[in-house]
């Protein structure tokens, strides 16, 4: 594994409220059999570990992801694996940005403690025969257009579970559908750890992070500001008493559709929690949308409570 030596800084322990200079030597490992050894002796040394999994490609919004894990546990390990089994036959699999090196810095930098980098092989063995899947809420939105992401999705965060076990994961509400179907993944199969969603990060004028906004074109990431335009207005409408989902949606597509580089994938309300379509805006409604900006897909979303 390779080694990197962090100086993290003065760390102020909850317990104790005294300042803690901890050294840590971030690693970088590839394998599940290290990644264990290591993480078995923080928990052996009654530390808590949090877990950010990543694709890696890493920007502001992975970066507030780490940073709250940083603060609410002793070690963290961020994993960076592009995961085969999420990506459906045409899509962007082989093309996904990569930067192990940058990825590194930047977890270094926020005071991650290990970085897990596997190959393809070392996650999935060719004759694997057990995955994942959830049922219903997979059926909406993304689940749609992606039939076999949320089955790659939940089996890779099973084996990061069963790999790092750690005391809490921290996911962006970006990928909405993703955070609910792990909260119930998490639920249904018992596993033991909290789940943290965190708020989606945007760029300055807008838009939301995301690894893919590197696809986009000058005259396309303008364009791409369709999406959080859309959020806006919706969630203004939602803000101001609208409680028709059905016209808020409307709205919403039809302002996306001012915008000819924009094609939309879906917009849709549904119930925040278990993903099924509302009329109404009526308890915790998730309104999300995925648009095509040329070949690119990106998706945001926003949630109104009542
Ligand atoms: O959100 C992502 O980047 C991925 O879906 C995840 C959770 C790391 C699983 O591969």
């Amino acid at each position: 594994s390779l080694r990197m030596n962090i100086h993290l800084k003065y760390r102020k322990t909850s317990s104790t409220n005294c300042i803690d200079l901890k050294e840590i030597n971030m690693k970088i490992v590839k394998t599940i059999e290290e990644v264990r050894n290591i993480t078995s002796q923080w928990r052996a040394e009654g530390m808590s570990v949090g877990l950010v999994p990543t694709m890696g490609f890493l920007h502001e919004g992975h970066k507030s992801l780490i940073d709250r894990a940083v603060s609410e546990n002793d070690r963290v390990v961020v994993s960076d694996f592009v995961n085969p089994t999420q990506f459906g036959p045409s899509e962007d699999l082989e093309a996904y940005p990569r930067d192990i090196n940058r990825d590194a810095e930047l977890c270094e930098k926020a005071g991650a403690a290990l970085i897990f980098d596997p190959e393809p092989s070392e996650m999935y063995y060719d004759d694997c025969e057990a995955y994942v899947n959830i049922n219903s809420l997979s059926d909406e939105l993304c689940g749609k257009s992606r039939p076999i992401h949320f089955k790659g999705v939940c089996t890779v965060v099973s084996k990061l579970f069963n790999i790092v076990k750690p005391d809490r994961a921290y996911f962006g509400q970006k990928d909405a559908q993703q955070l609910a179907i792990i909260k119930r993944m998490v639920r249904d199969l018992n596993f033991d750890v909290q789940i943290v969603g965190c708020p989606i990060i945007r760029e300055a004028d807008g838009l939301a992070k995301s690894s893919r906004n590197t696809y986009l074109g000058s005259e396309e990431r303008k364009a791409a500001l369709i999406l959080s335009k859309a959020v806006k207005l919706g969630e203004d409408m939602a803000k101001s008493g609208e409680n028709d989902a059905e016209k808020i949606v409307s709205k919403m597509k039809e302002l996306i559709n001012t915008e000819p580089m924009a094609r939309i994938d879906y917009v849709e309300a549904v119930d925040a929690i278990s993903i099924k379509p509302v009329k109404k805006m009526d308890g915790a409604v998730l309104v999300a949308m995925a648009v095509y900006i040329g070949k690119t897909r990106l998706i945001d979303n926003f949630i109104f409570e009542k």
